[in-house]
């Protein structure tokens, strides 16, 4: 097995590199771009690479209201001053103090799981550990109930499903009905936020969501970052653990080595951030004309940032195909870079962490023998059943 399985779109997973680091294609209308150095110059101008793209993408009727609770006050989207001001409130959930408390808690929720897996020969690593973890912690942060877990997972699916990655520029009929048919499915979820937020406003709580109601933040828009933390802090983080468990599996000398020097697992989570990015691809818009690589890029282009491409550049590691969890740096933009790089960073990274030791100490090696199954949506990359055999030390 060369390249598990990974998604066609996901070429650099199966070794391919184009020809050019910056591309157009006709046929989607978007630029590819798979260079680092031309990331890197994007990620740290967003005045001339906006964040907002929204209009790139068919959205179904801006009028609706659900269209409106779903797509106005993404912090992803936002750009210049509404989005500082934005951050500025967001970023209080996820001082290094408050992740740093996070610690314990992240330990006994790790811990229970893998206590499960004690003398288990055979499971579902995604099942049992990396979806269960991150979500248990989103919603501990956000202060949703632990046990409504199952409907996270089922609507995060289901937006994923809905997002379609290949822009159109002038949407068909069919295709307007049919995102508003799947915006449609999201109404339980916007309900679910919204009593909750109501609820935060009357009772106020030790948790993310009456910070953020202190903070005078509207509800829809604490509705759309609940929506953000439930989606993008688990399915990321699931990948993650789940990616550095299929690479411990196929370098089994570098398994050994993290087994017996736990001071490794920081380089080990880094190395899996590079090597199976989680979040394969962002977007920006070109908001001037510009020059990118050498091509000229005009105004008004959007523009799809390879990140899993970008950290396998051979300009920017040397030897990229091959898994080195000893670079020092390694520089990778996994979490993005600049304005709106990930939030939730060091939250993924402390799960990373904490997991990867109490697997070490608790159980013996997890093998592969049955090929992953990876995520269907081209939006992801890594596994979403990850079925190991546990090998007794
Ligand atoms: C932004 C990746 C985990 C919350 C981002 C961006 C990337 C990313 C690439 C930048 C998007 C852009 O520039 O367009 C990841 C990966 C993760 C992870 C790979 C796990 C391995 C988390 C977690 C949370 C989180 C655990 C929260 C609990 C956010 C938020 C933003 C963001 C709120 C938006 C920041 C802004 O727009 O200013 N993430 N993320 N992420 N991430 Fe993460």
């Amino acid at each position: 097995m060369t390249d598990w399985n990974a998604h066609p779109a996901h070429f650099w997973m199966h070794g391919h590199r184009p020809a050019k680091t910056v591309e157009f294609a006709e046929q989607t209308g978007f630029w590819t771009v798979s260079g680092y150095s031309e990331t890197h110059q994007i990620l740290s101008d967003p005045v001339t690479y906006a964040s907002d793209i929204g209009r790139f993408f068919p959205q179904g009727d801006t009028n609706d209201p659900l269209v409106k609770q779903l797509t106005e006050g993404n912090i992803l989207q936002m750009d210049g001053a509404a989005h500082r001001d934005r951050r500025r409130v967001v970023s209080r959930a996820f001082t290094p103090k408050i992740v740093a408390a996070m610690e314990p808690r992240i330990a006994k929720l790790a811990g229970d799981l893998v206590d499960g897996l004690v003398g288990r020969d055979e499971f579902d690593f995604v099942s049992e550990v990396a979806y269960p973890l991150p979500i248990s912690v989103i919603a501990e942060l956000l202060g949703v109930p632990v046990s409504d877990r199952d409907l996270f997972v089922y609507w995060a699916d289901k937006l994923l499903e809905s997002k379609n990655i290949y822009h159109e520029a002038e949407p068909s009929q069919d295709v307007q009905a049919a995102s508003m048919a799947a915006l449609r499915e999201f109404v339980p979820m916007v309900d679910y936020l919204n009593q909750h937020t109501a609820e935060r406003r009357r009772q106020p709580r030790e948790d993310l969501l009456t910070m953020l109601v202190q903070a005078d933040m509207p509800d829809n828009e604490i509705t759309h970052f609940g929506i953000l933390l439930l989606f993008a802090g688990h399915v990321t983080t699931t990948l993650l653990l789940a990616s550095t468990i299929m690479c411990l599996d196929r370098y089994p000398d570098v398994a050994r080595q993290v087994r017996e020097d736990r001071s490794l697992i920081p380089g080990l989570i880094e190395e899996s951030l590079r090597f199976v990015s989680p979040v394969p691809a962002i977007f920006r818009a070109t908001a001037v004309d510009t020059e990118i690589g050498g091509h000229a890029v005009p105004a008004d282009q959007l523009l799809m940032l390879a990140l899993g491409a970008v950290n396998r550049d051979p300009r920017q590691f040397a030897d990229p195909e091959v898994f080195d969890i000893t670079r020092d740096p390694n520089p990778h933009l996994a979490f993005g870079r600049g304005a709106h790089f990930c939030l939730g960073a060091p939250l993924a990274r402390l799960e990373g962490r904490i997991a990867m030791n109490i697997l070490f100490d608790r159980l013996g090696d997890l093998r592969i023998e049955t090929p992953p199954v990876f995520h269907p949506s081209p939006e992801m990359c890594g596994p979403r059943h990850l079925p190991v055999k546990q090998v007794q030390r």
